[in-house]
């Protein structure tokens, strides 16, 4: 990951100063930091930006080549679009804004970041948003590429900031690099080629990261899976030649104030089983681990932040495959929690692993629980590319899409009808996994999962199939591939699920 530093502005030594613009009537308009940049311009900057066609648009970047006897070679205006009536620019801007100048920048040695943090009145949200948007842009996956030319990411980016605000932003900025660093644990996880990262591999690395961060762990291999009578996982996982495992860990604080149950859907690779995928739906389907991938990455960032609740994530990982020893259409399984499942269709094998990791999670009689999970192709009909799913309790739906709000990824409450469930009837077993009607693909996912979830227990499901992969180029602070989205939604709701539980 780029070095990230703060210090006060100051122009020696770097490659590149990005300041940031605001957009005005007539083009670019000064926005703070610029005296500097205007100063390495040789007082031609407004002059230089209106010959380029700088308009001060969100994420516009220009680059400008600064006076030979400058100190800084080259200035870079950011775009910050218009600001609030405040005067202010919104955290999630400056995220974008930071994301699209370091990606512009791509290959650099030191750049130094200004926008908008000279601002004697930045907060520390700002901060904090800018260096996330710094480090996420630098992201790329690139450990399988040895192309000649490639560019790597800016070894160092400095924010440039008053000296007086150095020490009210550095704990800002922290928080800043600890979540971009578990953003980009999923980022890598996910962009993990199947053959690599398989049940067994995933729960070792799972298991050293949280070592690493504190917490506990616990290893349930396939034996231990039949003994602990989890016949869903046992099933989605029987047709692979991994088989496959669970990892279970838990954060314990000195003083917790709430206990929280999180269950992600691991599945390495979805194939659909025998209920094979067609050529189109088995492309990128390595990703369908990224609720596991997003719960870990959590639940280490949130013992790293010291957040006081207790908390346990239960990683269901399988293969879904069609070898010969795979689960069929037809039969029958029985789940940890006793309850009987008909299998209708292989491809709908999410439900059934986080069906067990629920029933064992709810074992422990947690205050809540919540599952993500890339469940539904219908998610991204009913929502598109951006926005999560949330179903189950109201008031854990609705504090997702605040936290979300929050982070700039959006998380939108969803209904869990009872039309609906009764699709889940089956004339052979207690529920069925799957249903012909296609709609409300997303509702039935959530609508099964509910009957593995205690009465009384505050629970929410989390649909991110969509927003969790980016198929185009680089956008925003999206690099392609996996986005790493909700993980920095789910951290601020464990943060304030403490904060209200106290
Ligand atoms: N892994 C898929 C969900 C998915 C699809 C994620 C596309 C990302 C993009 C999941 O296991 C699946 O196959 N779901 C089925 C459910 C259906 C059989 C009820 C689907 O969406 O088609
Ligand atoms: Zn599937």
């Amino acid at each position: 990951m780029t070095h990230l530093t703060l210090a006060a502005l100051d122009t020696a030594d770097l490659d590149a100063l990005v300041i940031g613009v605001a957009a005005g009537p007539n083009g670019a308009e000064p926005a703070p930091g610029w005296d500097t940049a205007d100063a390495a311009c040789n007082g031609r900057l407004r002059q230089l930006l209106d010959l380029l066609g700088a308009t001060g648009a969100p994420e516009e970047i220009t680059l400008v080549p600064a006076d030979p006897g400058s100190s800084v070679p080259l200035v870079v205006a950011a775009g910050l679009g218009r600001p609030n009536d405040a005067g202010r620019f919104d955290p999630e801007i400056l995220r974008r804004v930071a994301s699209a100048a370091v990606r512009a920048l791509r290959g650099r040695g030191r750049v130094g970041l200004t926008l908008g943090l000279v601002n004697g009145s930045a907060t520390e949200e700002d901060g904090q948003a800018v260096v996330e948007g710094a480090l996420l842009g630098g992201y790329q996956f690139d450990r399988y590429r040895r192309d000649v030319d490639r560019r790597p990411s800016i070894r160092e980016v400095v924010l440039l900031v008053p000296e007086a605000r150095i020490a009210m932003l550095t704990p800002a900025a922290d928080r800043g690099r600890l979540l971009a660093e578990a953003v980009h644990l999923t980022r890598d996880l996910v962009n993990m080629p199947a053959s690599e990262l398989h049940p067994a591999s995933f729960a070792d690395l799972a298991l050293a990261t949280s070592r690493e961060a504190g917490l506990d762990g616990e290893l349930l291999d396939n034996a231990a899976l039949v003994e602990g009578g989890y016949g869903g996982i046992l099933a989605v996982g029987a047709g692979s030649v991994h088989p496959p495992r669970m990892v279970c860990l838990s954060w314990r604080p000195p003083d917790p104030v709430a206990t929280m149950a999180l269950v992600g859907k691991g599945v390495t690779f979805d194939s659909g089983g025998l209920t094979l995928k067609p050529r189109d739906g088995l492309e990128n389907q390595k990703k369908d681990m990224v609720g596991a991938a997003s719960v870990l990455a959590t639940v280490t960032a949130a013992a790293r932040l010291n957040v006081p609740l207790t908390i346990t994530a239960y990683l269901p990982m399988v293969e879904n495959m069609p070898g010969g020893s795979a689960y069929r259409p037809g039969d029958i399984l029985r789940m940890r929690n006793g309850l009987h499942v008909e299998v209708h269709n292989t491809d709908a094998e999410g439900r059934l692993i986080l069906a067990d990791g629920l029933a064992r999670a709810c074992e422990d009689r947690p205050d809540y629980v919540l599952c993500v999970a890339s469940l539904t192709g219908a998610q991204r009909v009913a929502l598109g590319h951006r926005t999560c799913g949330a179903m189950g309790d109201e008031k854990l739906t609705g504090r997702l899409a605040a936290a979300g709000r929050h982070t700039g990824e959006p998380i939108w409450p969803m209904p869990l009808p009872e039309d609906i469930g009764s699709q889940l009837e089956s004339s052979v077993a207690d529920l069925a996994n799957w249903h012909p009607d296609t709609a409300g693909g997303m509702l039935l996912g959530g609508m099964f999962l509910s009957r593995f979830v205690t009465e009384g227990t505050s629970w929410a499901h989390l649909d991110i199939a969509g927003p969790s992969y980016h198929s185009g180029s680089p956008r925003g602070y999206l690099s392609s591939g996996a986005t790493g989205t909700p993980v920095r939604a789910l951290v601020r709701l464990l943060e304030d699920l403490s904060a209200s539980s106290s």
